[in-house]
C-alpha cells in the first residue's frame, strides 16, 4: 500500500499510446485490497493477467519486469498444489495477451473448479475498446469459444461484447439482447460495463437467476467526463466481483454500489489533475485509488439501477 500510494501522488505523465491500456501488477495489487477491504475475510481468490511480474505501470515512460508466460503460471499453481492451497471462492482474470497464456488459464479454471466445484470466476475480456484491438485478434474466438462458457460474470465493454456476441450494439436493446446471447453461451451474470448512446454512458447488467429463464435486466445511466482514465476497467470488475459477492442475488445492487465508487473516484481524479494545472484531455489519467478509500468501502449510492 505505501509502494502504492507514492506511484498516486506522482506527477501526471504522458501515456505511451494504447500501451496504458495494460493491466499491471500495481493495479493488480491494488484490486486484491478493493476486493479486500469489500469483502474482508468471507472470499480467498486469485487475480490472474499476463502482466503478474511487470513491476509497475506500461504507461510509464519505463517499466522493467517480465510477462509470465503459460508454463510459469502453470508452474507456480503445481506449486500451490503441492502445498494444497488450491481451494479459492473466486478467480478474476484480466489483460492477457497470448493465447498459450489464455489457454493455461483455462487449465486453472479446470483445476480451481476440480478442488472447489463453487469457484466463481469472474472474467473481463480485456479485447479492445471504441473499435480498435489491443490483444492479436485470434484471441478472439480463444474467448468467444472456451473462455465465456465457463465463466460466471462476464464484464465486457461495448465492443468486446460486440466481438464475442458477433452482433453490433448501438442501442440500449441491442446491449440487452447481447447479455442474451452471453448467458445462453454460459455465464449467468453480464455486466456491458459501459455503452455510448448520443454521447452518455449507459451500462447495461443482466442476471440470469435460472437457466432457460429470462434474465432480470437493468440498465444504468452514467454521465460522461470529458476525459480518458486507466485502470477504470480493472476497477469496476474488481468492484463488481467483491459486492456481487455480498449481493449474490442483487446484480442491480451490486452494480450501483460499484459505479457511486467509480464515479466519486473518476470526479476526484479530474479534480486533482485540474488543481494541479493539467489539461484533463490531452492524455490518460491515473485514477486515485488511494486517495477513494472511503468512495471504495462504502460508496454513497447516487447511480441507481433503472428496471424497465
Ligand atoms: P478500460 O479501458 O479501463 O479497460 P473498459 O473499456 O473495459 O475500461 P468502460 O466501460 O470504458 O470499461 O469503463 C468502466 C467504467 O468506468 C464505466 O462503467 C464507467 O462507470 C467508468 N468510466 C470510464 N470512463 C468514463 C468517463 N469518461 N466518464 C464517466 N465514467 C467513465
Ligand atoms: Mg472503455
Ligand atoms: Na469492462
Ligand atoms: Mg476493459
Amino acid at each position: 500500500l505505501k509502494t502504492t500510494s507514492t506511484l498516486n501522488r506522482r506527477e501526471p505523465v504522458e501515456p505511451a499510446g494504447r500501451t496504458a491500456n495494460k493491466i499491471n501488477t500495481f493495479l493488480l495489487l491494488v484490486l486484491h485490497f478493493v476486493v479486500v477491504g469489500i469483502c474482508r475475510q468471507q472470499i480467498s481468490f486469485v487475480i490472474l493477467s499476463e502482466h503478474d511480474y511487470t513491476m509497475n505501470f506500461a504507461g510509464y515512460p519505463t517499466f522493467k519486469g517480465q510477462v509470465l508466460n503459460g508454463d510459469q503460471l502453470w508452474d507456480l499453481i503445481e506449486g500451490l498444489e503441492a502445498n494444497n492451497l488450491l481451494y479459492y471462492t473466486h478467480l478474476l482474470t484480466g489483460y492477457i495477451g497470448s493465447v498459450s497464456f489464455l489457454n493455461t488459464v483455462l487449465r486453472v479454471v479446470n483445476k480451481l473448479r476440480s478442488v472447489n466445484p463453487g469457484l466463481t470466476y469472474v472474467c473481463d475480456p480485456v479485447l479492445g475498446d471504441e473499435g480498435k484491438l489491443y490483444v492479436a485478434e485470434e484471441l478472439v474466438s480463444v474467448y468467444r469459444e472456451k473462455v465465456v462458457p465457463i465463466a460466471s460474470m462476464l464484464t465486457p465493454n461495448q465492443f468486446e461484447a460486440e466481438l464475442l456476441t458477433k452482433s453490433r450494439i448501438v442501442s440500449e436493446q441491442d446491449g440487452r439482447e447481447a447479455c442474451n446471447i452471453i448467458h445462453a453461451a454460459g455465464p449467468s451474470k453480464v455486466v456491458i460495463t459501459s455503452i455510448n448512446v448520443e454521447g452518455e454512458l449507459l451500462l447495461i447488467g443482466s442476471h440470469q437467476k435460472e437457466k432457460g429463464q429470462p434474465p432480470e435486466q437493468f440498465r444504468i445511466p452514467i454521465p460522461k467526463i470529458p476525459a480518458y482514465f486507466t485502470g477504470t476497467g480493472d476497477l469496476m470488475t474488481a468492484l463488481l466481483l467483491g459486492w456481487s459477492n455480498k449481493y449474490p442475488d442483487n446484480l442491480g445492487k451490486a452494480a450501483e454500489l460499484s459505479v457511486s465508487s467509480v464515479q466519486a473516484l473518476l470526479v476526484r481524479t479530474v479534480e486533482d489533475y485540474t488543481r494541479a494545472g493539467h489539461d484533463c484531455q490531452s492524455s490518460s489519467l491515473e485514477i486515485r485509488l488511494i486517495q477513494s478509500q472511503d468512495d471504495i468501502r462504502n460508496p454513497e449510492i447516487k447511480y441507481r439501477a433503472e428496471i424497465r
